[in-house]
C-alpha cells in the first residue's frame, strides 16, 4: 500500500483559495474522482477530487485554511494498483509536482468549478424529491452562495437554493440550511416560490417568482375582531385562472354605450306576450344575439391564439358569467347563432339555475368562443372584465340608465347600456375593438341591421 499526498491541483487564475468544506475524514474510503473538499475564492467555489481510490489516513487541512496549487490536503493510503483517473492525466502537466514521498505522489485532478453555473433547473432533481418541484429562480440575478456538494444535495431533494437563507460565513448556504428549508416546506411553514405562484391571488408570497414584493403579511386581529373562512373550491379554481389570464394576456378594454331605448320597449312587450310561457326575456338574451352577429362580422373576436397561429372558430358558443353562492361560474350556450331570443332566455335560465345548484356538468362549462359578463341586473357603470382564456375577448355589461342624449337639436331621454369590451391586444387591434363596439351598439339600437 502506498501513501500518497493529495495536493491542490491547478486551480486556474486563483492564487490562494479558502477551504470551506471538508467532505471526508480519516478512515473514510474514497474512490478516484470523489470530491474531498470544497475550496472557494472570491469568485468561485470548486471541489477538489481525489486522484486515487483509497483510505484517508490523515487530513492536512482544516476549515478556513488558505491553500494553493500544490498544497497537500490529505494523505491517502492508495489502493494497490489504483488506476490513475483520466482527469489526472489531463491536469497533471499543468501542475508542477512537488517533492513527494512516494513515486506517484503528484496526486492531482481537475477541480470542478461551479460558481458561474446557475441553480440547476427542475429537471435535474431526482425522483426522490423531498419538497415540491421548483423552477430555477434566476430572476433575482443573484446566485446563491453554496458549495457544489450543497448544490448537488439541494438538487437531489428538490430544494430551490435561491430561496434558502445561508447561515455560513458570508451568508453561505450549508447542508443544514438546505435540510432546514426542506423541513419547513414539508411542515407547511414555508412555501417555495413555485407553490406561491400556483396559489390563488391574494395569498402569501404571490408574485415572488416575478420579482415582486412578497404579499403583505398582516396580523389583522391586532386591529380588530376577525373571522377566517376557507375559500370555496370554485373560488380557488377560478382565482387561479383569473390570475393567469390577468397576467398573461396584454388586455385592453374599450368602453361604449348602446342606445337600447327601443329594444327595451320591445323586450317589455315580448315578455307581456309570453307571460304564460313562464320564460322571461332579459336584455342578456338580446345581447347574445347581437354579439353573435357582431362576431360574425369581426371573426377575430371569435378566435384563439395557438402559438403563432390564430384559430378562427366557425361555431358560436357563448359563455355567460353567473353569480352563484359558491362563486363565479361560466355556463356555455352552444350554437347561439342557431337559437332565437326566447330559446336563449330559456336555456340561460336553466343553466344559471344549474350553476347556482352546483349541478353544471363540465361539458356545460367548456367550449365557449366568447364570454359575456353582465352585472346589469345589479348596478354599476363600466368595469374591466378579465378574458376567459383561451378566448380573446369578453364583453362586460353594466346597468342601463336613462340619460340625456343630444339628437342634433335637443337633449332627449334615452336608455343607455354601458359596454366594456376587453380584448387580447396580441390578436385584436384597438381600431377593431372600437368598430366591434360601434357595430354592436348599432344592432342593439336597431335589430333590423342584422338583416343587412
Ligand atoms: N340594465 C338594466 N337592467 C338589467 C340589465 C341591464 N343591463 N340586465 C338585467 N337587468 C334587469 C333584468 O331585466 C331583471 O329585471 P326584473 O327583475 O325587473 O325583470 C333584473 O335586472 C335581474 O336580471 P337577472 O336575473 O340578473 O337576469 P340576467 O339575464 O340579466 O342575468 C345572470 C342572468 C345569470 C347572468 C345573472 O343572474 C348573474 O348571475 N349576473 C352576475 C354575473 C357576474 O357575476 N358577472 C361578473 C363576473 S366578474
Amino acid at each position: 500500500m502506498a501513501l500518497i499526498d493529495i495536493q491542490v491541483p491547478d486551480i486556474g487564475d486563483f492564487d490562494e483559495v479558502t477551504v470551506i468544506e471538508i467532505l471526508v475524514k480519516p478512515g473514510d474510503t474514497v474512490k478516484a474522482d470523489q470530491s474531498l473538499l470544497t475550496v472557494e475564492s472570491d469568485k468561485a467555489s470548486m471541489e477538489i477530487p481525489s486522484s486515487h481510490g483509497g483510505v484517508v489516513k490523515e487530513l492536512r487541512v482544516k476549515l478556513d485554511d488558505k491553500v494553493k496549487q500544490g498544497s497537500i490536503v490529505l494523505v491517502l493510503e492508495a489502493e494497490a494498483d489504483a488506476p490513475v483517473p483520466a482527469a489526472e492525466a489531463a491536469a497533471a502537466p499543468a501542475v508542477s509536482a512537488p517533492a513527494a514521498p512516494v513515486a506517484q505522489a503528484a496526486a492531482v485532478a481537475a477541480p470542478v468549478a461551479v460558481a458561474s453555473a446557475p441553480v440547476a433547473p427542475v429537471a435535474a432533481a431526482t425522483p426522490a424529491q423531498a419538497v415540491p418541484a421548483h423552477e430555477p429562480t434566476a430572476v433575482t440575478g443573484q446566485l446563491p452562495h453554496a458549495s457544489p456538494s450543497v448544490r448537488k444535495f439541494a438538487r437531489e431533494i428538490g430544494v430551490p437554493l435561491a430561496e434558502v437563507k445561508g447561515s455560513g460565513p458570508k451568508g453561505r448556504i450549508t447542508q443544514d440550511d438546505v435540510q432546514g428549508f426542506a423541513k419547513s416546506v414539508m411542515a407547511g411553514d414555508v412555501r417555495t416560490q413555485a407553490q406561491a405562484v400556483k396559489a390563488p391571488a391574494g395569498s402569501g408570497g404571490d408574485g415572488a417568482a416575478l420579482g415582486l414584493l412578497p404579499w403583505p403579511k398582516v396580523d389583522f386581529a391586532k386591529f380588530g375582531p376577525v373571522e377566517r373562512k376557507e375559500m370555496s373550491r370554485i373560488k380557488k379554481i377560478s382565482g387561479a385562472n383569473l390570475l393567469r389570464n390577468a397576467i398573461m394576456i396584454p388586455a385592453v378594454t374599450n368602453h361604449d354605450d348602446a342606445d337600447i331605448t327601443d329594444l327595451e320597449a320591445f323586450r317589455v312587450s315580448t315578455n307581456k306576450e309570453n307571460e304564460k310561457s313562464g320564460v322571461k326575456v332579459t336584455m342578456l338574451a338580446f345581447l347574445i344575439k347581437a354579439i353573435v352577429a357582431t362576431l360574425k362580422k369581426y371573426p377575430e373576436f371569435n378566435s384563439s391564439l395557438d402559438g403563432d397561429a390564430i384559430v378562427y372558430k366557425n361555431y358560436w358558443h357563448i359563455g355567460f358569467a353567473a353569480d352563484t353562492p359558491n362563486g363565479l361560474m361560466v355556463p356555455v350556450i352552444r350554437d347561439a347563432d342557431q337559437k332565437g331570443v326566447l330559446q336563449l332566455s330559456q336555456e340561460m335560465g336553466e343553466l344559471a339555475k344549474k350553476a347556482r345548484d352546483g349541478k353544471l356538468s363540465s361539458a356545460e362549462m367548456t367550449g365557449a368562443t366568447f364570454t359575456i359578463s353582465s352585472l346589469g341586473g345589479i348596478g354599476g357603470k363600466y368595469f374591466l372584465p378579465i378574458i376567459n382564456a383561451p378566448e380573446v375577448a369578453i364583453m362586460g355589461v353594466s346597468k342601463s340608465t336613462m340619460e340625456p342624449v343630444w339628437d342634433g337639436k335637443q337633449f332627449v331621454p334615452r336608455l343607455m347600456l354601458p359596454l366594456s369590451l376587453t380584448y387580447d391586444h396580441r390578436v385584436i387591434d384597438g381600431a377593431a375593438a372600437a368598430r366591434f363596439n360601434v357595430y354592436l351598439s348599432q344592432i342593439l339600437g336597431d335589430f333590423r341591421r342584422v338583416l343587412l
